[in-house]
């Protein structure tokens, strides 16, 4: 077990006497899968919600600070060293991503090496920017040098699903671009950062990264009331970015950087090579128990094929090997939230009792804290399955006999994230392609959605998210353009 009792602030990491929260591990022992008590971090107020506040914007000191005015090769310098002091904990985050969120082993590390490859690979974008900054260009007699500058203090709230991978692909390129932050961990997903607390504070001068813990409402909306933060980057759901943008006084001034939810489609055409198509679909549904945003959330299939893809997908789902994250072969794993089984059983009644049926024989049936997936079909627009993102083990399906059918669903949708299109003749799939791409922003051909590799644009339409992340988008993100401008005489 963990018992963290201290917290990142200014630079030091100040000793905690008060309340904790305890911190569930999704596994108790090899056989079973209730939650257990893994840990506890700081129940932390708003006192220390101030501390960290203060810390970021001395640090950040209005553009004048120590950090925003660093040269950019020590600033390089700091997040090098970070990564290496980060490398050395890569066993402990390991094994904590399994325990505290049930990530599987190889998902897990896979984690960790994607957020080192991720920070080493912003490093070198960060470097070519400033090179590319170097150059003047002349415009009508006027030379200008064009930068790209900070915004100011970032406070940084990361996801469960990926606690460490998405939280680092917003604190990491906001830090580098001389941002300052404030960063408080998902309550799933927390103790598995308290391992880098001395690299962050061994790497960066004082301030400039501030970690905090405990509930949104207790640290991070106090930050928000002052109107002292300059960016809002948060991955997660639309009720927390809305609530803690409503506290901000000043909402007009502050960026959001934003990765929230999706209800990504799989559509599924008469031609499509139905082998390939049952397993990315597996992999889009049911990866990580599909708590990912770019999870496919609906399957939308062809009446000609309904029934092939039905059969062979309902076996498949019933296939899946569950158990514990480190065991081989694993695929379904126990679920982080104590809460989620009852949710998912909740939208499979709904469905139910609106007409849908459980396609697969195992759907639907209960293992301790774990839910097995259920398939569901035919479901309608009035069923919760439909209009909810799930954000676990439940598939919904429906059929089309045209293929306006799912693009007008997509079109009414509060979502706009990524979309799967499954079928051979890409020649006359092209114009629905460039459909699609107006209704979403990537559209995934013969494979599932994802948001990798991370050197691609990760963004969505709608509700769906603000800004756009990738290693090269988001250092755009976290920054303006700024220049020196003179005339040529
Ligand atoms: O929760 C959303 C994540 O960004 C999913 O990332 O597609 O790489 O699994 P992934």
């Amino acid at each position: 077990q963990i018992h963290q009792r201290t917290y990142l602030v200014d630079g030091e990491l100040r000793p905690w006497k008060g309340n904790v929260t305890e911190v569930f591990s999704t596994i108790s022992s090899t056989e079973t899968y209730r939650h257990t008590v893994l840990g506890s971090i700081p129940d932390l107020g708003e006192t220390e919600a101030m501390e960290a506040l203060e810390g970021a914007l001395n640090a950040y000191d209005q553009g004048k600070g120590i950090w925003p005015t660093m040269k950019v090769r020590d600033r390089i310098e700091c997040m090098e060293k970070f990564v290496s002091q980060m490398k050395t904990k890569r066993d402990e985050v390991v094994k904590l991503l399994m325990w505290e969120i049930g990530k599987s082993l190889p998902d897990s590390i896979k984690e960790f090496d994607r957020t080192v490859d991720y920070i080493y690979d912003t490093i070198e974008d960060y470097k070519q920017l400033d090179r590319n900054s170097a150059k003047f260009q002349k415009h009508e007699g006027v030379y200008a040098h064009i930068r790209r500058g900070p915004l100011g203090v970032v406070l940084c709230l990361g996801p469960y699903n990926y606690p460490l991978n998405e939280t680092f692909a917003l604190l990491i390129p906001a830090l580098i671009m001389g941002n300052t932050a404030i960063f408080k961990p998902a309550k799933h997903g927390v103790l598995l950062i308290t391992p880098l607390l001395e690299a962050f504070r061994n790497s960066f001068p004082k301030g400039v990264v501030n970690i905090l813990f405990g509930r949104g409402r207790s640290v991070a909306a106090p930050i928000m009331k002052t109107g002292k933060v300059d960016v809002l980057a948060l991955i997660g759901n639309s009720r927390s970015a809305n609530a803690l943008q409503e506290q901000h006084p000043k909402s007009n001034r502050l960026r959001l950087v934003l990765g929230l939810e999706a209800k990504n489609p799989a559509i599924i055409l008469p031609d499509a090579d139905m082998d390939l198509t049952v397993e990315e679909c597996i992999t889009g549904t049911l990866s990580f128990n599909g708590q990912r945003c770019t999870a496919l959330k609906i399957v939308y299939v062809h009446e000609e094929v309904r029934e092939k893809f039905l059969k062979e997908f309902a076996a498949r789902v019933d296939s899946l090997k569950f158990g514990n994250p480190w065991e081989d072969g694993v695929k379904l794993t126990p679920l982080p939230e104590p809460d989620k089984p009852e949710y998912i059983q909740e939208l499979i009644d709904d469905a139910l009792e609106k007409g849908a049926k459980i396609i697969n024989e195992k759907g639907g049936k209960h293992y301790d804290n774990y839910i097995w997936p259920a398939v569901l079909y035919p479901v309608t627009k009035d069923m919760r399955v439909y209009q909810e993102e799930q954000f676990g083990p439940v598939i919904p399906v429906l059929s089309f006999q045209d293929i306006e059918e799912p693009l007008d669903d997509m079109a009414e949708s509060n979502y706009g994230q990524q979309v799967s299109l499954f079928g051979k003749d890409v020649y006359a799939l092209a114009p629905l392609i460039d459909t699609l791409a107006n209704l979403v922003c990537r559209v995934n051909l013969n494979s599932s959605c994802q948001r990798g590799p991370d050197v691609y644009p990760f963004t969505g339409r709608k509700d769906s998210a603000q800004s756009t992340l990738s290693v090269h988008d988001a250092l755009r993100s976290f920054s303006i353009r700024t220049l020196l401008a003179f005339k040529d005489n």
